[in-house]
C-alpha cells in the first residue's frame, strides 16, 4: 500500500489527445473513482498507472518511486479489466497465481497466498475450475482475487461490475469495499454509474473530454460544483437563467435581519405553544392577532389609525369623523366617511 501521485500525465492518439495534463494525488487507503461520459479518458488513465499505456508526457509516482517509465510486472498495481481478461485454458488458481509467478515469488508460497486470495472474495471452493465454467460475476471475482494476490500498492479497477446484474452488482461493490478498507488498500476505480461511485468513493474525480473537471467529495460536487458540466453530469439538476449580482450595501444586512427576527417569531411561537400546553390545551395554539395591514403602516400616523389600532372610548385624540368607530372598540366597522384624517376618508375597513 502506498501513496499515488500522478502529475500532468498526458495521453496522445494521432492528432487527439485521450487524456490531457491530469494531476492526480491520491493518499495511501483512499479510494478514488474517476467518473465521466464514455470516451473521455477514464481507461486510458487508469492503463497509464499500471503500465500498459505509455504516457506522451507526465510523471506517475507510487510511494517514494517514480514509475513512469517501469513496465507494468515492476510496478506492483493490481488491475481488474473492464473484459476481465482471464486465461481461459488456465483453472481458477492458475489465474489467480499467475501474477505471482511472473513476479517469482517463491513456489512454496504461491498456494496459501491464492487460497487467501479467493477466500477474500468467497470463491475458495472454486479454484479448479476454468473460467468457461463461472458465471459471469464469478470470473469478475476471479479477477478481483487475481489483482488482490499480488498485494498491489495501488488497486485500479476498471468498470469491475459492468457485468453483473443490478443485485450482484450491489452486493459486489460492498465486498470490494469493505475489502479495500479491511486491508487498507489504495484504490482507482473507474464507473459509469453514479450510485456505484458515491457509495464506495473517498473521492471523486469528474472526467470530460480528456481533462479533470474537478476532484471532491460527493458533497463538494453536489454542493459546490465547479462549473456546468458537473452540476449536470453529476445527479439531477435544475438550471435557473439569470445574473448573480453582489447585494447592495443597504441589503447586505437584511439576510441577518431577516434571520434574526425568524428566530425571535420561532422563540415566541414556542412559548406561546409551551403556555398554551401548560394550561391543559389539546387544540391548537392560539393564532397570533391578525394585523391589519394599512392601519399598522408605519407612514399611517393619523390620529385615526392610532385610535384603530387601540381604540379608546372619549380619547381626546379621537377626531369627530371616526363616529362610527366611538364605542366598538376593536370590534368591526368602516371609518366615518367625514373624517378630515386621509386614512379614514379612503374608507378603510378595520377591526
Ligand atoms: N489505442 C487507441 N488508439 C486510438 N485512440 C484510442 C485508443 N485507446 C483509446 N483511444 C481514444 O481515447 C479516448 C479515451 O478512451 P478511453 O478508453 O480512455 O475512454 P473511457 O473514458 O474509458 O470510455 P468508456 O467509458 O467508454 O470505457 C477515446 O476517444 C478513444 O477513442
Ligand atoms: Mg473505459
Amino acid at each position: 500500500m502506498a501513496r499515488l501521485d500522478i502529475t500532468d500525465l498526458s495521453k496522445r492518439y494521432g492528432g487527439q489527445w485521450a487524456v490531457e495534463n491530469v494531476t492526480l494525488d491520491v493518499p495511501q487507503g483512499e479510494f478514488l473513482v474517476l467518473l465521466g461520459p464514455s470516451g473521455c479518458g477514464k481507461t486510458t488513465t487508469l492503463r497509464m498507472i499500471a503500465g500498459f499505456v505509455q504516457p506522451s508526457g507526465g510523471a506517475i509516482r507510487i510511494g517514494p518511486r517514480d514509475v513512469t517509465d517501469l513496465p507494468p510486472w515492476k510496478r506492483n498495481t493490481g488491475m481488474v479489466f473492464q473484459s476481465y481478461a482471464l486465461f481461459p485454458h488456465m483453472s481458477v488458481a492458475a489465474n489467480v497465481g499467475f501474477g505471482l509467478e511472473m513476479r517469482k515469488v517463491p513456489k512454496a508460497e504461491i498456494a496459501p497466498r491464492v487460497a487467501e486470495a479467493l477466500r477474500l472474495v468467497r470463491l475458495d471452493r472454486y479454484s479448479e475450475r476454468y473460467p468457461r465454467e463461472l458465471s459471469g460475476g464469478q470470473q469478475q471475482r476471479v479477477a478481483l482475487a487475481r489483482a488482490l494476490a499480488i498485494r498491489p500498492d495501488v488497486l485500479l479497477l476498471d468498470e469491475p461490475l459492468s457485468n453483473l446484474d443490478a443485485k450482484l452488482r450491489e452486493e459486489v461493490r460492498i465486498e470490494i469495499r469493505e475489502l479495500q478498507q479491511r486491508l487498507g488498500l489504495t484504490t482507482v476505480m473507474v464507473t459509469h454509474d453514479q450510485e456505484e461511485a458515491l457509495t464506495v468513493a473517498d473521492r471523486l474525480v469528474v472526467m470530460a473530454e480528456g481533462r479533470v473537471r474537478q476532484i471532491g467529495t460527493q458533497q463538494d460536487l453536489y454542493e459546490r460544483p465547479a462549473d456546468r458540466f458537473v452540476a449536470s453530469f453529476v445527479g439531477r439538476s435544475t438550471f435557473l437563467e439569470g445574473e448573480a449580482r453582489p447585494f447592495p450595501q443597504r441589503g447586505r444586512a437584511r439576510p441577518r435581519l431577516r434571520r434574526q427576527r425568524a428566530r425571535r417569531l420561532g422563540a415566541r411561537a414556542q412559548a406561546r405553544t409551551a403556555r398554551h400546553r401548560a394550561g391543559g390545551g389539546d387544540r391548537q395554539p392560539p393564532a397570533r392577532p391578525r394585523r391589519d395591514p394599512v392601519l399598522s403602516r408605519p407612514d399611517d400616523r393619523s390620529p385615526c389609525a392610532a385610535l384603530a389600532r387601540r381604540p379608546r372610548r372619549g380619547s381626546p385624540a379621537e377626531p369627530a369623523g371616526c363616529s362610527d368607530a366611538e364605542g366598538r372598540g376593536r370590534g368591526s366597522g368602516r371609518m366615518g366617511t367625514g373624517c378630515r384624517h386621509a386614512v379614514c376618508r379612503s374608507g378603510v375597513t378595520w377591526r
